[in-house]
């Protein structure tokens, strides 16, 4: 039996500055699937263009989402030493878990069932979807136990992911809810994109914090380790962008949208920007500013959200036989 000294999480001191901050806000956001009408979408998805792009949009942010539930924040997690940033954490990690399901929402309610198999047997052979799971998984399964330098990595794949990765996929709920079209599967994305603003700042917090107790060499050192995967990435969501987007005309608008985030990835981390300012679509910065961006994520529910009344239990709560 092993001997090791366990501590009890104790919240009645301060041990990480914004802990409680990032406490408070995640479960300020709680938010479910189920609770927005996307059935009100099916009119106008029978008569859409674009299914086949609109639908590998979401299969693709459903391998982020489980990866990011199973390995990265699971890892992060388990890895940080503050119980404090590690509760925090570890409620994110539900919140990727609801991301994650909340596609399969999407999809029972527009798609059939073979649609649905096809999408995930599509998952399993994008090379380009694969490829960043890849990368990504690998950082996240190489950290090792008291080692701040592989938890940073680790921590920089997840700001990667979160605040950069992921906008090429939410990039057309937003354009075409901007729109009025498909709004409510766009609302579904705008409450994530939410969730994933306090991600991108915490993450990122947490790893400024070991980054700066780094000496000058290893800075200079992770620096360059960290813009190189991120080019890395960059390249390959240049080719998955050609790839989805292929037959919407779309593409240049979503890379440059891709740029934009990347650069706030970075932001987020405490590093400087890489990419030139350029104009990102008006109708996604919308609807972004509409939902909270980076620096902003203090904001309220969405404008379409309608929350489900709470009714106290009583017996009546256990009684299921009107339901056949
Ligand atoms: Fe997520
Ligand atoms: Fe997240």
């Amino acid at each position: 039996m092993s001997n090791i000294v366990y501590e009890g999480v104790n919240w009645n001191k301060p041990s990480s500055e914004l802990a409680q901050v990032f406490w408070d806000q995640q479960w300020k956001q709680i938010w479910f699937p189920e609770e927005i009408a996307v059935s009100k979408d099916i009119q106008q998805w029978k008569s859409f263009e674009h299914q086949g792009t609109y639908k590998k949009v979401f299969a693709g942010l459903t391998l982020l989402d489980t990866v990011q539930t199973n390995i990265g924040m699971n890892r992060v997690a388990a890895y940080t030493d503050d119980l404090q940033e590690k509760a925090v954490l570890t409620v994110f990690d539900a919140f990727e878990a609801i991301h994650a399901k909340s596609y399969s929402y999407i999809f029972t309610t527009l798609c059939t069932n073979k649609e649905i198999d096809e999408l995930f047997e599509w998952i399993k052979k994008n090379e380009f979807l694969q490829y960043k799971a890849n990368k990504i998984a690998d950082i996240y399964t190489s950290i090792k136990e008291s080692d701040n330098e592989s938890l940073w990595k680790a921590m920089f794949a997840s700001v990667m992911l979160e605040s950069f990765l992921f906008y090429s996929g939410f990039f057309y709920p937003l354009y075409l809810g901007g729109q009025g079209v498909l709004r409510n599967s766009a609302e579904i994305i705008s409450l994530i994109l939410r969730d994933e603003s306090i991600h991108g700042v915490a993450v990122g917090f947490f790893a400024q914090g070991i980054f700066s107790k780094f000496d000058t060499e290893k800075q200079d050192e992770l620096k360059v380790w960290g813009y190189e995967l991120l080019l890395d990435l960059y390249q390959n969501e240049m080719k998955y962008t050609d790839d989805i987007y292929a037959e919407t005309g779309l593409s240049p608008d979503v890379k440059a949208y891709v740029r934009y985030n990347a650069n706030k990835a970075l932001m987020n981390l405490g590093l400087d920007t890489m990419f030139p300012d350029e104009e990102v679509n008006p109708i996604v910065m919308n609807g972004i500013r509409n939902e909270g961006s980076t620096y902003d994520f203090f904001s309220q529910k969405g404008a379409t959200y309608a929350k489900a009344k709470v009714v106290p239990i009583s017996d009546d709560t256990f009684d299921f036989s009107n339901l056949n």
